[in-house]
């Protein structure tokens, strides 16, 4: 979508991050910054997301400022989840702020919950917002990563391979829960990854029963699973929970638990997202000053693509069905 203004008009842009941290957040303002500035628009940077906006907490950034920040985890601007930008009243403060501040613009850095109130302030105010897709869960529509994502993988897969070790010395059936609040993403690559045994994920209906049957009969034809990955919103529960239902059905080893967690938000950001991160950044700045609006950057192919907010939140990314029989079938 284009707005009614164009580069020459914008002087002065805000970024900010929100919603959970993901590892590339801050490669992504950094990109974001440094592009700014080689147009010659200065930025503020908007502390802990919406809250920041609301409260007026801006910080002026130059390209020495996000200097010596590629390589960092989390994220410099800080993050929140705001339930005041939620309410209408919210959300007009945050406008006054934005005013008051002498903004032209916005980039968002964030996921869901980051897009839904980025889509509603350019709706209701008029004000130009430009979103990259950060977070772990990989769940927006539209694009084929998000920032964070391939690092979260990475330091799922390292986990799962140390819990494999002690897994196969003891003969012990581990249920390993991993990050995705919505999405079976993270549990589906760190599958493949890993070579999991099997895995629950929210997109794919498995029961307790099937897992426990599909357990049954490997350990017939002498297969000892190891790893079962097991993706926070699945609907049968925590693996805590499912560990103990497999219980009562699964008697061929010992079955214990391990929850990954937050370890899959924080780190160094791999190769892949800092470059990713950085291409976004760039296009965000670039799409915002040439008069788009409302809209997220993503990669398609390869290829960046504009998605309007209300796909990209809208619309539920289905996991790659020739992943997921991939896994199927590597894992017999
Ligand atoms: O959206 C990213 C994510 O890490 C989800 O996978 C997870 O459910 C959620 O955030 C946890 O968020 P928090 O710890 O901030 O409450």
């Amino acid at each position: 979508m284009r707005a009614d203004f164009f580069m020459a008009d914008m002087r002065k842009i805000g970024v900010l991050t929100s919603g959970g941290d993901s590892p590339g957040m801050n490669a992504c303002i950094r990109a974001v910054v440094r592009t700014a500035v080689h147009h010659k628009v200065s930025v503020a940077g908007v502390l802990r997301g919406y809250e920041g906006l609301i409260k007026g907490d801006f910080q002026p950034l130059d390209s020495r400022s996000v200097g010596n920040i590629i390589h960092r985890g989390g994220t410099v601007l800080k993050t929140a989840r705001s339930e005041a930008f939620r309410t209408e009243e919210g959300r007009r403060a945050a406008h006054d702020q934005y005013l008051a501040e002498e903004l032209d613009g916005l980039v968002v850095i964030g996921g869901n919950g980051t897009f839904t109130g980025a889509k509603l302030f350019s709706e209701e105010f008029g004000v130009p917002v430009m979103g990259c897709p950060g977070t772990i869960d990989n769940d927006l529509y539209g694009t084929d990563l998000t920032i964070g994502f391939d690092t979260a993988v990475n330091t799922a897969i390292s986990s799962i391979d140390r819990i494999r070790d002690t897994a196969d010395s003891h003969d012990r059936l581990f249920f390993v829960e991993v990050m995705g609040r919505h999405s079976g993403c993270i549990a589906l690559h760190a599958a493949i990854g890993c070579g999991a045994g099997t895995m629950l994920v929210p997109e794919v209906e498995t029961s307790i029963e099937q897992l426990a049957d599909i357990l049954n009969r490997g350990a017939k034809r002498k297969k000892l699973f190891n790893v079962v990955i097991v993706a926070e919103g699945n609907p049968n529960g925590n693996a805590y929970q499912i560990a103990e239902r497999v219980k009562e059905r699964f008697t061929h080893s010992e079955i214990k638990v391990a929850v990954i967690g937050h370890l899959q938000r924080g780190g160094a950001p791999t190769a892949l997202d800092r470059i990713l991160a950085s291409r976004l950044g760039y296009e965000a700045v670039e799409a915002l000053l040439s008069g788009r609006t409302g809209e997220m950057v993503g990669l398609s192919n390869n290829e960046v693509v504009f998605v309007p907010f209300g796909t990209a939140i809208g619309r539920t990314k289905p996991l790659n069905p020739n992943l997921l029989r991939l896994s199927e079938v590597l894992s017999i």
